[in-house]
């Protein structure tokens, strides 16, 4: 902070540190430790654009109150705009004198236009200001997140269109229960992926409400416009309680729980492609490019991807407690608990930003032994159920259809074979019901073509499920690039 500025502005007569905020009543300054702990710009700075798009939009307001006059909010304006562009290239940096993004940019902002720097903190707190910007950051990133949640869920969406006609086991309790299309295993992923974004869109209603105009706790006696604010801002409304609008983090948390359930949802998947890619499997063959080798074992080729999908829905969790746990028990209004909301969210962020891709490039790889999966698919009497089903299509009820089928799963494996091998004899010999046109319902293709109900895992089925879920998918991205903030300046990189 310069000599000049310190004597210009009574709040920096405090001297060098803590960024030039509450400096009045204090005779000393802050201990170098409190400064240390009580720091947040190292990682608050990248709310730095969303802080001066705001600032903008209350310079605008205060002119409208007469409060900066014509001239004092052009010169105002330019400087923003041209903060902006310094922040986004790196020509405006903050430093460790200053202890948050507020108090750094209203720094530089000073040093650039001396006492009207000053003028911009009229009517605002840094509490209505971090509730903002955090809104504005998160909007922005939900639909970064859908962009590469979409991403990921047209390769699912591809995989699953070339797997339609591939029989599998399908799996109940990890033993194979009844044979599956491959396709549908693979499109189920892009249903929760969806659920996920509608949560996501959700939120972004809830969360498209300002609380700029909250001022500290109490709204402001200042003839500010907080509904004219939000507009410029791009929310829905302002806040209606300006206590709940600065000590709210509900927005945050709720964010934090879709973050951790795209990360279950993707560990979920991961854990499968670690299946499938074992030797034990052995249906999957992870593309070169998109696994690892091992430093000893030159033979290894490991699904790395999937293992840290699955490894990090663990911080996701974290992240999600770390918040709820934080909000916990907290007094109204501002707290600086709130504080320590910002780096989980953040975390959460970067996490699906740099997994998502990887998984979609992985997903995208991926190959399958269709012939190896077939031959699994009727493995471990897989087929009984066609047995039953068939029988309660000629009215046995399915409580004793399900004992003759029982009875042929045993039979089969006395005499060691499959159940399309029991002759005619032995089928009679478990009940007269049996004749051999059951062996008709005893193939692979024939238990899957049958299951044509809504959501089956018929082929033809999971060929419109497919379809259908594509629509989805693409309007989901079409949300991912709209613009949540209208006529974002130049400067406003999403
Ligand atoms: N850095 C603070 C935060 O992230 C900004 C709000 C500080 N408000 C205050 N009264 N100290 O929560």
């Amino acid at each position: 902070m310069s000599e000049n500025n310190s004597q210009t502005d009574p709040k920096d007569a405090r001297g060098e540190s803590s960024g030039g905020l509450w400096g009045g009543r204090f005779s000393s300054g802050p201990s170098p430790e409190l400064e240390a702990l009580s720091r947040s710009v190292q990682f608050d700075w990248r709310l730095a654009p969303y802080d001066l798009l705001q600032t903008k939009a209350h310079a605008s307001i205060l002119a409208a109150a007469g409060l900066l006059d014509s001239d004092e909010f052009a010169q105002v304006n330019e400087a923003i705009d041209q903060l902006g562009r310094d922040v986004a290239s790196g020509d405006a940096q903050a430093d460790l004198a200053d202890e948050d993004v507020h108090s750094a940019l209203e720094r530089i902002l000073v040093e650039r236009l001396g006492p009207l720097g000053g003028k911009l903190r009229a009517g605002r707190s840094r509490n209505d200001q971090i509730a903002t910007d955090l809104r504005l950051y998160l909007r922005v990133q939900a639909r970064n997140i859908a962009q590469v949640v979409t991403g990921l869920q047209t390769a699912l969406v591809q995989q699953a269109a070339t797997y339609a006609d591939a029989p599998a086991p399908g799996y109940t309790h990890l033993q194979r229960a009844q044979p599956v299309s491959f396709g549908h295993e693979l499109a189920k992923h892009v249903h929760a992926f969806s659920r996920d974004l509608s949560r996501l869109q959700n939120w972004d209603e809830r969360t498209s409400v300002s609380p700029l105009g909250s001022g500290a706790l109490s709204g402001s006696a200042l003839p500010l416009d907080p509904e004219s604010v939000a507009e410029q801002l791009g929310f829905a409304a302002a806040a209606n309680n300006s206590i709940d609008a600065v000590s709210d983090r509900d927005f945050v948390a709720e964010f934090l729980f879709v973050t951790a359930m795209i990360g279950v949802h993707l560990s979920r998947l991961g854990e499968e492609v670690c299946l499938w890619a074992s030797k034990e499997f052995a249906w999957a063959t992870l593309h070169d490019s998109w696994s690892t080798g091992s430093s000893i074992m030159p033979q290894k080729k490991n699904p790395d991807i999937a293992e840290l999908a699955r490894g990090k829905s663990g911080r996701l969790i974290g992240d999600l407690t770390a918040v709820l746990t934080m909000l916990k028990g907290l007094p109204f209004a501002y707290n600086r608990d709130l504080q320590e909301d910002k780096e989980p969210a953040f975390d959460a962020v970067d996490t699906l930003l740099v997994l998502i891709p990887a998984v979609t490039g992985m997903i995208a790889t991926l190959e399958f032994d269709t012939d190896k999966m077939a031959e699994a698919a009727p493995d471990g009497h897989a087929l009984a159920t066609e047995i039953a089903d068939w029988l309660v299509a000629r009215q046995v009820p399915f409580r004793q259809a399900h004992e003759i089928a029982g009875a042929c799963v045993k039979l089969a494996d006395e005499n060691d074979v499959q159940l399309w091998d029991l002759s005619d004899e032995q089928l009679a010999s478990v009940s007269n019901e049996l004749t051999s046109e059951v062996r008709e319902v005893l193939s692979v293709q024939g238990a899957l073509a049958n299951r044509t109900t809504r959501g089956g895992t018929g082929p033809a089925q999971v060929r419109n499920q497919v379809t259908q879920a594509m629509e989805g998918v693409s309007e989901f991205a079409a949300w991912g690039i709209q613009a949540p903030i209208p006529n974002a300046p130049d400067w406003l990189q999403y």
